[in-house]
């Protein structure tokens, strides 16, 4: 098992994975709900520098060759910034000029956006070996608290989190859902 930065070329495996974790949030990011669509942005803004979605954000964990499971996270104070391109591309798929996807982070955290691991190899611990991936590049960069949002209705994903040292702090709707806050001191 190794655990490595994400390159441009990891795309097209990688949005599956992507797709799983971040569930109808992706129509928020693209404009649109067409499955493929969807899987085609993505991809393309996956393979671009500075955006949200982009390979810049990403480790990836490989099993015997495999790409098996993902982790993206950036700054939040560059979250805004991060979604704008995202954003422009959403307008124009979806003909609203007052297109807005919803800042997630505060900008006073390290956000952990996306964690997913394919269904075939969950339960092996490979999930947490990302997080602990994460957190240790944020503690890295210099950040004393990671956060995350997760669905206030998937207790699978939120006994994880708390396992591994986060709490939730409040609670925050996105496009009609609730989400847990969660916070880890670093
Ligand atoms: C959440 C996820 C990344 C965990 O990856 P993983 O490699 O299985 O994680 P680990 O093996 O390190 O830990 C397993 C733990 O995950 C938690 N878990 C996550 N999803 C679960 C589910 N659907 N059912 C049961 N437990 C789940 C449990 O705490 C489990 O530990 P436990 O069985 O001892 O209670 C993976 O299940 C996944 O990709 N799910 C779909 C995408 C998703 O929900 N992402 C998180 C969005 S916030």
């Amino acid at each position: 098992m190794i655990i490595r930065a994400a390159v441009p070329g990891d795309a097209s495996t990688l949005v599956p994975l992507i797709l799983q974790a971040i569930g109808s949030i992706a129509f928020v990011l693209t404009g649109t709900t067409d499955p493929e669509e969807v899987a085609s942005i993505l991809t393309d803004f996956f393979g671009r520098e500075q955006n949200r979605i982009s390979y810049e954000n990403a480790l990836v964990l490989e099993e015997d060759g495999e790409l098996v499971g993902l982790v993206m996270f950036y700054d939040g104070a560059g979250a805004r910034a991060l979604d704008v391109p995202l954003e422009r591309a959403a307008a124009r798929k979806s003909g609203r000029s007052d297109y807005r996807i919803p800042t997630e982070p505060e900008t006073s955290e390290f956000y952990l956006d996306t964690l997913s691991v394919s269904p075939g190899h969950q339960g092996k611990g490979f999930g947490s070996k990302l997080v602990e991936a994460a957190c240790d590049r944020a503690r890295r960069l210099g950040h004393h608290r990671i956060a995350l949002l997760v669905e206030s209705d998937a207790p699978g994903p939120k006994r994880l989190y708390e396992r591994l040292g986060f709490h939730v702090d409040y609670t925050k709707r996105i496009a009609g859902q609730e989400y847990f806050h969660m916070v880890r001191w670093l």
